[in-house]
């Protein structure tokens, strides 16, 4: 993930060590005729959601170029204030929310642009989704959703509207314990269904082939049994195999 990050950096700022910024080349956004203010005038009308910022992860990012201002802090994202300010403020009022339009994080995270981008993706750029039903953009923790539950659980922004793959069942797979991003990419991909990857590749990182004195070169074993002619089939979850991999009421291994 920070190797993503790096990436995704890389186009638009360069870091280097605590998140300290030398350089940028991103464009904070723009409001025409409004100019920056800094967080202390948002704090004076906006108390709640300015004192939670400190502890995010935003709120550490720090840029060590003067002209730089307006690159860090709320109006990175909300963009400049002064005449929200000078209005009194207002919904709609010359200020950005990025839960309505997500270009101001675009600037920043090139990598999530491009995976929202392709063929299969959560339906952001449609926008039926915005970037706070997973990630809280003010809070101490930005992998749990804006308003969410106080306790973050891994799974948590997906269960919200995937109850199907994150109810309980008898066999469980403990593979979702690591995350349903072991197997989804939670923006986009180019394969279907978000999987990380499109082949027995998918499962085979965690269930290695078990070699022993038995297996025969070509021969494919997985657990205890021989899969070698399975896989000419199709995927793991496909062709009647393993159809329920998020976990099964009634099968131990999860073919339905
Ligand atoms: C003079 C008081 C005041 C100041 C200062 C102020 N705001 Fe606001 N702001 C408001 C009010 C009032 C609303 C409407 C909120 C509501 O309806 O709950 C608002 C709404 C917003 C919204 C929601 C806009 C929308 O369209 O959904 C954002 C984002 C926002 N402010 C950001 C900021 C930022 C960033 C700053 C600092 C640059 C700031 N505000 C400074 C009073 C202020
Ligand atoms: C990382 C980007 C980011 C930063 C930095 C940021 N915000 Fe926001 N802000 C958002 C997003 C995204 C939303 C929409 C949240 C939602 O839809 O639940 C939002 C919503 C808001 C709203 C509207 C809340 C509402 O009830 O609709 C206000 C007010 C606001 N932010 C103020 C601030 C202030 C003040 C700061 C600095 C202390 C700040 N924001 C820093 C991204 C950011
Ligand atoms: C001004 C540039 C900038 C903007 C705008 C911005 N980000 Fe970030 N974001 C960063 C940087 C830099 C980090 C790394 C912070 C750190 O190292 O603690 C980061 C971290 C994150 C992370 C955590 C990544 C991790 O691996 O821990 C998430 C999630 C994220 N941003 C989402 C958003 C969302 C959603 C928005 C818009 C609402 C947004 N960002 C807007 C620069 C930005
Ligand atoms: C459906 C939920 C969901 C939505 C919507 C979403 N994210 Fe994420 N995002 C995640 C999860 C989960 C991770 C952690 C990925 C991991 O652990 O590998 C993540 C990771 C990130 C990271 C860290 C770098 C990376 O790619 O791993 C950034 C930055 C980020 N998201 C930004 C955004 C921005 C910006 C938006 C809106 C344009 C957004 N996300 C929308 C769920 C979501
Ligand atoms: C706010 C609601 C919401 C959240 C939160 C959410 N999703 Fe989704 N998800 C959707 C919607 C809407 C679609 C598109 C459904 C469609 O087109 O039929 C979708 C589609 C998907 C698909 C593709 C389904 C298909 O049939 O092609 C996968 C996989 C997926 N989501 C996984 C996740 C994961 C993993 C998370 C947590 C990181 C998550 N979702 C969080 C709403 C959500
Ligand atoms: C072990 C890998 C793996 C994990 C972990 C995983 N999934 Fe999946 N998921 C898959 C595969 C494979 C498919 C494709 C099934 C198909 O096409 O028949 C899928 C399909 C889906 C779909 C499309 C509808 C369906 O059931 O076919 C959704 C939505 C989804 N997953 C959500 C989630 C959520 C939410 C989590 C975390 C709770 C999660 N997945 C964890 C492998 C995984
Ligand atoms: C992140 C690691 C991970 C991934 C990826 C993963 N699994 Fe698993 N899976 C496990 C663990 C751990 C167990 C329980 C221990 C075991 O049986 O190996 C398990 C158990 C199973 C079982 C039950 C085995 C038994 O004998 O009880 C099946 C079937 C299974 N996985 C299928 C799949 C399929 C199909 C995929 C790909 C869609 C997949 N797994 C991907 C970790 C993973």
């Amino acid at each position: 993930m920070w190797a993503a990050l790096g990436l995704a950096g890389a186009a638009a700022l360069a870091l280097n060590s605590c998140s300290t910024v030398s350089s940028t080349a991103n464009a904070p956004p723009v409001i025409p005729g409004a100019t920056f203010v800094g967080n202390r005038t948002c704090a004076e009308c906006h108390t709640n959601i300015a004192r939670v910022f400190p502890t995010s992860a935003h709120a550490r990012i720090h840029i060590e170029d003067p002209r730089a201002v307006g690159q860090t802090g709320c109006e990175s994202c909300h963009g400049p204030g002064s005449l929200h300010v000078t209005g009194g403020g207002g919904r709609g009022r010359f200020i950005l929310n990025p839960g309505k339009d997500p270009a101001p994080c675009f600037e920043c995270h090139r990598q999530v642009q491009a995976e929202f981008a392709l063929p299969q993706h959560h339906p952001l750029p449609e926008k039926q989704m915005n970037c706070a039903q997973c990630h809280d953009p003010h809070g101490g923790d930005v992998f749990k959703p804006a308003g969410g539950l106080a306790m973050a659980r891994l799974n948590e922004p997906c269960a919200r509207c995937h109850r199907e793959q994150t109810r309980p069942v008898v066999f469980e797979h403990p593979a979702l314990r690591e995350g349903c991003t072991v197997c989804h990419n939670p923006h986009g991909s180019i394969n279907p269904r978000f999987l990380v990857q499109r082949d027995a590749n998918l499962c085979l990182r965690c269930h290695a082939q078990e070699p022993g004195p038995s297996v025969r070169p070509g021969q494919i074993f997985i657990g205890k049994s021989d899969h070698t002619a399975f896989l000419r089939m199709g995927t793991c979850w496909s062709s009647g195999c393993h159809t329920a991999v998020h976990g099964s009421n009634v099968d131990r291994v999860m073919r339905y």
